[in-house]
């Protein structure tokens, strides 16, 4: 059994490789592992404490997909529910759905019996208020809800430092089966209604037990654009290495166009328990746990240079 994480996902890897000692399945080992994540008041990235989007609320997005099944659910644009990754468990066991939004995401939250809360923290308010101050002009600001050009303002506030974060997990568990789930607060001061790639299945998450896992964070429209989390565990199934995979993955991104390319990683689990990691950032790193293993490590992801581009 093995459990695979971006490195934020620290504080919840070992609570998810307990789950696993203690016979639970691989899907309970993700959600129990993220929900830790989403608590974490220090992540401003993930859950409770996410920065918010340009009009100053926290839009959630999460998705977990089961490898044996591969059944899959995912919310985007939740607001007010602390656990995103557990709503979208929710979908997966309770609708014939996979992706609920917005307005359906928070009733269907409701009526599994979620309690909602405030995720909007000081912290968070304080450098949303900073960066409108920073960028905007005081009669903008004051009446932002209303502005008829609210996207000018939001390719203004956008910063590609901010174009990242979330968690990734994927776990095995001792039946082999495998799990993957990812939770984020996406951009910060997106555009309201914007999705990244975390709630999208086959861009920033697939399971597939026959060959493998795979999840992103990053700049989720690249991961859209090129369905990179799909594309890892197919480049598994049509026979390359994980390391191939997700190289070819990586080059994948590379070949994009556009206006805004940024930092993007991955993280994979092949169906033998092999990890690996990847990301067109040196610095990078992410964290795995075997069974065998008293504590985590936190291993450097390989390089693999993109061209990056902003405006
Ligand atoms: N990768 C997370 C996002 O772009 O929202």
């Amino acid at each position: 059994m093995i459990v695979v994480a971006s490195a934020n996902g620290g504080v919840g890897i070992r609570e998810a490789m307990r789950v696993l000692k203690s016979g639970g399945s691989a899907i309970d080992a993700v959600e129990a592992g993220i929900r830790l994540v989403e608590s974490n008041p220090d992540d401003d990235s993930v859950g409770y404490g996410g920065l918010p989007n340009i009009l100053g609320e926290v839009e959630l997005d999460a998705s977990i997909m089961d490898g044996k099944t591969l059944a899959a659910g995912c919310v985007g644009a939740i607001k007010g529910y602390g656990h995103p990754i557990s709503v979208a468990r929710k979908v997966m066991e309770r609708l014939p759905h996979v992706l609920l939004v917005g307005a359906g995401a928070n009733r269907f939250a409701a009526e599994m019996g979620f309690a909602p809360r405030e995720l909007l923290t000081d912290y968070a308010r304080d450098v949303w208020l900073k960066r409108l101050e920073h960028d905007m002009p005081a009669d903008v600001r004051q009446n932002l809800a209303e502005q008829n050009d609210l996207w000018k303002w939001v390719e203004l506030a956008t910063d590609p430092e901010r174009a990242g974060g979330t968690v990734n997990f994927i776990a095995q568990d001792g039946q082999g089966n495998i799990c993957t789930g990812v939770s984020t607060s996406g951009w910060a001061w997106k555009y309201p209604g914007r999705l990244g790639d975390s709630p999208i299945i086959g861009a920033g998450n697939y399971a597939h037990n026959r060959y493998g896992a795979a999840a992103c964070t990053g700049m989720g429209e690249m991961a859209i654009r090129s369905g990179t989390a799909r594309s890892v565990v197919l480049y598994m199934k049509m026979g390359k290495s994980i390391e191939e995979a997700g190289r070819l993955a990586m080059d994948d991104l590379d070949e994009l166009g556009g206006k805004y390319l940024s930092r993007m990683n991955i993280i994979a689990l092949d169906k033998d328990g092999r990890p690996a990691a990847f990301s067109n950032y040196q610095e990078a790193k992410f964290t795995y746990m075997t069974g065998e293993m008293q504590e985590p490590v936190l291993a450097p992801r390989q390089f693999v240079a993109t061209h990056s581009r902003w405006g």
